[in-house]
């Protein structure tokens, strides 16, 4: 950050002061009658966050639950389109999405964010930022070599080729969670059974 910008920023913040809101998120959660929470979906390129994802959100939608996913490969066109893969790059990804999702938590929603987020230190900013009360994080545990054999997208045989750099695995690190709430194997267990494993969880708070 430029020396200007830092400036402003201070600056900003000092001339903003909160402002209290009539309805709160226990408002919102009551009219719901469901609690708001964020299911964070991380592991490898091609790991299966996505579908997972995807699955445990239809689940709810069909249990009357209000729900929202953020996506990785989404987001990047939109509101983080500016962002690369650099570790600042990343960073600033999963900063940005987990204020979304603070948000999204105070409106009442159940949030599923699927971004590969490879380092500890950025999902520990992530439960900083939504509180860890709010924060699941789900472990998408598929193997390096079953995530390059599917190879969806085509990505890994260009990250082997070089044309993409700092890929994920391949030539940029992925930090195993340490303590992950759920953990899903994806090359040994269904689709149905995940969401199921999943659902069990978080079923206090639905
Ligand atoms: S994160 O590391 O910042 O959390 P994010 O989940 O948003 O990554 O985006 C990952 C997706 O971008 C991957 O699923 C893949 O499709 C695509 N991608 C493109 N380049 C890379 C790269 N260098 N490393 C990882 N994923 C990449």
């Amino acid at each position: 950050m430029s020396v200007k910008s830092f400036k402003e920023k201070s600056i900003m913040s000092k001339n903003i002061v909160l402002q209290d809101y009539q309805i709160s998120k226990i408002d919102r959660n009551l009219l719901n009658n469901h609690q708001s929470f964020l299911l964070w979906f991380t592991g490898l390129s091609g790991s299966g966050k996505s579908t997972i994802a995807n699955a445990v959100e239809d689940a709810l939608h069909r249990l009357g639950k209000h729900t929202y996913t953020l996506d990785g490969d989404n987001i990047r066109h939109g509101l983080n389109k500016d962002l690369g893969f650099t570790a600042e790059g990343r960073t600033e990804n999963i900063r940005r999405i987990a204020e979304v999702a603070n948000l999204m938590i105070d409106a009442g929603i159940i949030v599923l964010a699927a971004f590969v987020s490879p380092y500890e230190k950025n999902r520990n900013e992530i439960k900083n930022i939504v509180g860890k009360e709010n924060y699941i994080e789900i472990f998408v545990d598929t193997p390096l070599g079953i995530c390059e054999e599917r190879d969806v997208k085509g990505l890994y045989k260009k990250a082997r080729e070089g044309t993409i750099k700092d890929f994920t695995g391949i030539s940029a690190p992925y930090e195993t969670p340490k303590n992950p709430d759920i953990i899903i194997k994806t090359h040994q267990m269904s689709i149905p059974k995940s969401v199921e494993k999943i659902l069990n969880y978080i079923g206090e708070k639905l």
